[in-house]
């Protein structure tokens, strides 16, 4: 930890995709979230009472505002379901509550201004990139400069709170480190890659994460074969770690169709899942796979070109496409 002099700051950090491995993780099996170009931005300002005031803007990728005082008073003035405002007010007073504990500063008040360009609860990490963004900004706004590994380990812990423990390290710590990190339960690396052209493709829509991961439980439980399906995504990811340590762009994408095939069979695709997948893939892209839970939202493909990008847009299923390539800065700092 370092001292500085400041009352106002402003971190950003990314959100991310899996390029391989997301419900096999869930039961032990190692996964590869990467950072993408796409950020939230937190500035921070010490405010003279106690008070929370937050804003936040441009949470989806159509944007809207949403606008409350403190965290007790109030009527939120919004154009978004009251269950995304407390969702959001819940990231935001969890990372308030960690810097204050960080500086050792129980009743330090903040104004906060978030802005994103990440879409909300599209399983892109936007919840993740907003907290880590906060606890820095917050943190550095009370003079206090966190180091990445405990910047991580407070953003998970704000996500285990507010998700009633239902969270792993894999946003929270791709986020703060950037790049392409390898997760396995509670241990993290940082990987080095090559530079990866991912594609993403959201559907407008999204997966309910817990019953999609129920289901996949439920059927983990009741066939063999599906359980071994589990296990296949862990030994797909483990090739697909060497293969990114070799640079294979091409081998890439075939091991994230395979990875794709893996996920619709434990019944966690949808129809505009697939559809944006055969979209990419006929286009011309190298690989293209569900991202996160899954159900809805979106999809990652990997192309150099603009072609799918375009397919994309095309395509009923999309609802909007949008290239983010591998970002390898993780939180950033702006002074
Ligand atoms: O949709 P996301 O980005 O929250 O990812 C969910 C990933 C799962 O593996 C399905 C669940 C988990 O907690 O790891």
């Amino acid at each position: 930890m370092r001292h500085q002099q400041s009352d106002m700051a402003t971190s950003n950090a990314p959100g991310k995709v899996y390029l391989f491995g997301e419900h096999a993780v869930v039961y032990g099996e190692p996964a590869v979230p990467c950072a993408i170009e796409r950020r939230a931005t937190v500035t921070v300002e010490t405010r003279e009472d106690s008070r929370l005031r937050v804003s936040a803007q441009d949470l989806s990728l159509d944007g809207f505002t949403v606008e409350y005082d403190g965290t007790t008073a109030g009527q939120p003035e919004v154009d978004v379901t009251e269950e995304l405002v407390e969702a959001a007010m819940g990231y935001v007073d969890g990372a308030i509550e960690q810097a204050r504990d960080a500086a050792d500063e129980p009743t330090a008040g903040f104004d906060v201004t978030v802005e994103s360009s990440i879409p909300l609860g599209a399983g892109l990490g936007s919840s993740a990139a907003v907290v880590v963004a906060t606890i820095d900004a917050a943190a550095r706004a009370l003079g206090v400069t966190l180091d990445r590994e405990e910047l991580a380990d407070r953003a998970y812990q704000v996500e285990y709170e507010v998700q009633a423990g239902q969270a792993s390290r894999a946003d929270t710590f791709c986020s703060t480190m950037g790049g392409a990190v390898r997760v396995e339960d509670d241990d993290c690396q940082t990987l080095s890659s090559p530079d990866l052209p991912f594609v993403i493709g959201y559907d407008g829509g999204a997966g309910d994460t817990g019953a999609l991961v129920s289901g996949v439980r439920a059927l983990k439980s009741e066939y063999d074969f599906a359980a071994d399906t589990v296990e296949s995504i862990g030994d797909l990811v483990e090739q697909g770690l060497e293969t990114l340590e070799d640079g294979d762009i091409e081998e890439l994408g075939r091991l994230m169709d395979f990875n794709h095939g893996l996920l619709a069979a434990l019944g966690v695709s949808s129809r505009s899942l697939d559809s944006m997948v055969w979209a990419a893939r006929e286009a011309g892209a190298t690989g293209a796979k569900l991202t996160g839970a899954g159900g809805g939202g979106c999809i990652v493909a990997l192309d150099e070109t603009d072609a799918t990008e375009t397919a994309l847009n095309y395509s009923p299923a999309c609802e909007e496409s949008f290239r983010a390539r591998l970002d390898t800065d993780g939180v950033r700092r702006e002074e």
